[in-house]
């Protein structure tokens, strides 16, 4: 008898270790609720108290490689639903939100969904990502303006070709490259002199080593102890603060005993802008932003033209195509640099960036955290769960796209059904510099696929999907001149 009852205890204890989440959020939460109305949660499975699904997570995302059927699995066992399931990840109660309608609804419910960056002192307190309200949306048209609109970009065109042009002569030089490692350093280079008029030399050294530290803090355990990632970032954003900030004073400076001559960069750009009011941003608003602006940009614009020169060589008709629309705009050109408005102006090079970045799926979620308890379709979503927008699920699930795996620019002459194309996110949070992401990629084809034939040393190397998409190799190439 005594071992029935041992066993039964040990049963009822499994029994809540397992469900604990579930019960603990879906009924105890949800009843100290139900004054507020509804106190169901979506669908779906909490897991084991403290870890949550985080173990079926990192399986499917780190052991299986096959990110999207976490979501099919749940899918298979939850259905479809309203786009939604409750689940438990990164330490905190979640939702996850997976259908177009449901991901429109949670960007446009802009008070109700709030972005929370991990970790916002090591980007700034007032960058454009850490404000909210009228402060966003004024710090937003400036940082749009100066990257992101017409003007912006004919400048920026004109900027990064030089540099593009001599690295991919030096790639052809060396014959085997590191496509990530490449790209990154032109990249970096690119927008030291985009972002700062800086050139090459001991200050981009010194702010590449600290972007590297601040960057790998962004989403670390916020511990600030020596020998912590946090605490390291929190010196390297001092690092990079201190060489911006000395830049900015130099200008000043030069302003003000009339030297100043004019910079074709962003902190010239932040310094002249103007609001509607007439007034001027702050100096730390200038700081703040030009970092943030730059962790955005910096990997994510790497990673694209990655993901471009692999896609490319994996689809030689494709290449074919870009290089036979490239070559008739080079022809015209004879070795002038092209503008932002000719290559924007083609359509199959910028058909072949859209599939880029659809497939690559450099941004897979989107983060947000709820204000308020906030009741959708009859489900509740209490306030202060973390809410993931799974965008990769809407370009890689076959509803949305006609077999979703293959790279197929040509899809994009049909338009895609409302909502399944969120790469950039959306609402008044879309990415501020997804022209400017555009046209960099788009640049960075019309040189590689006229100038220069490649193919994978790794055609087979596998994928790893944290913290984004990157084939194992960082995609080696044999590159040489055509
Ligand atoms: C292919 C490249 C890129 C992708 C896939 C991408 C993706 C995204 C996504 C999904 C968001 C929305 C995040 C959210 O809602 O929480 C975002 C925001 C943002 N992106 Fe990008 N991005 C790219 C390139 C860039 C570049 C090149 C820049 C600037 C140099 C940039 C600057 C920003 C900024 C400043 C925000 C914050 C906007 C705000 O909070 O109002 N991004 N990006």
């Amino acid at each position: 008898m005594w071992l029935a009852v041992v066993l039964g205890v040990v049963q009822l204890v499994g029994w809540l270790f397992w469900w604990w989440n579930d019960i603990w959020y879906g009924f105890a939460t949800a009843s100290l609720r139900s004054s507020q109305g509804g106190t169901k949660l979506p669908p779906g499975y909490m897991g084991l108290p403290i870890i949550g699904e985080m173990f079926t997570f990192l399986w499917y995302f780190k052991i299986l490689r096959r990110p999207d059927d976490y979501i099919n699995f749940k899918r298979q066992k939850y259905g479809d639903g309203v786009g939604m399931y409750k689940t438990h990840l990164f330490g905190r109660p979640s939702i996850i939100v997976f259908s177009p309608t449901a991901t429109k609804y949670v960007f446009r419910a802009e008070e109700s969904f709030v972005l929370e960056w991990p970790n916002v002192e090591i980007v700034g307190r007032s960058a454009l990502v850490a404000v909210h309200g009228k402060t966003h949306a004024r710090l937003r048209s400036f940082v749009s303006r100066s990257i992101n609109q017409p003007e912006a970009l004919r400048q920026i065109a004109e900027i990064v070709q030089p540099r593009m042009i001599s690295s991919l002569k030096s790639w052809a030089e060396c014959g085997n490259i590191n496509s990530y490692k490449e790209i990154k350093k032109v990249t970096f280079a690119n927008i030291g002199m985009f972002f700062a008029s800086f050139e090459p030399g001991p200050t981009m050294d010194a702010l590449g080593q600290a972007f590297i530290g601040l960057i790998s803090g962004v989403r670390s355990y916020p511990l600030n102890i020596p020998g912590f990632a946090y605490h390291h970032a929190l010196k390297c954003r001092k690092t990079s603060v201190a060489i911006f900030r000395e830049e900015l004073e130099k200008r000043r400076k030069n302003i003000e005993d009339g030297s100043a001559k004019p910079m074709n960069d962003l902190m010239d750009g932040f310094m002249k802008l103007k609001d509607e009011d007439g007034s001027q941003l702050s100096d730390i608003e200038i700081l703040d932003n030009i970092i943030s602006v730059l962790v955005a940009g910096y990997e994510s614009t790497t990673l694209a033209s990655m993901w471009a020169a692999y896609y490319l060589a994996k689809y030689p008709k494709v290449l074919q195509k870009l290089r036979e629309e490239n070559m008739s705009l080079k022809k015209v050109k004879n070795e002038e640099l092209v503008t932002s408005d000719e290559i924007l102006k083609m359509k199959y090079t910028m058909k072949v960036v859209d599939e880029t970045i659809r497939l690559a799926n450099i941004a897979a979620i989107v983060f947000r955290t709820t204000s308020q308890d906030v009741i959708y379709k009859g489900y509740t979503i209490p306030k202060g769960w973390n809410v993931m927008l799974w965008i990769r699920y809407l370009h890689t699930h076959p509803d949305n796209f006609n077999d979703p795996m293959s790279f197929n620019p040509d899809r994009w002459d049909e338009l895609m059904a409302p909502g399944t194309y969120q790469v950039f996110g959306g609402g008044s949070r879309i990415c501020a510099g997804n022209m400017l992401a555009r046209l960099q990629l788009a640049i960075f084809l019309h040189h590689l696929s006229t100038g220069y034939k490649w193919e994978l040393v790794n055609p087979e190397a596998k994928v790893i999907y944290l913290s984004h998409p990157k084939p194992e190799d960082g995609v080696e190439i044999a590159i040489q001149k055509l």
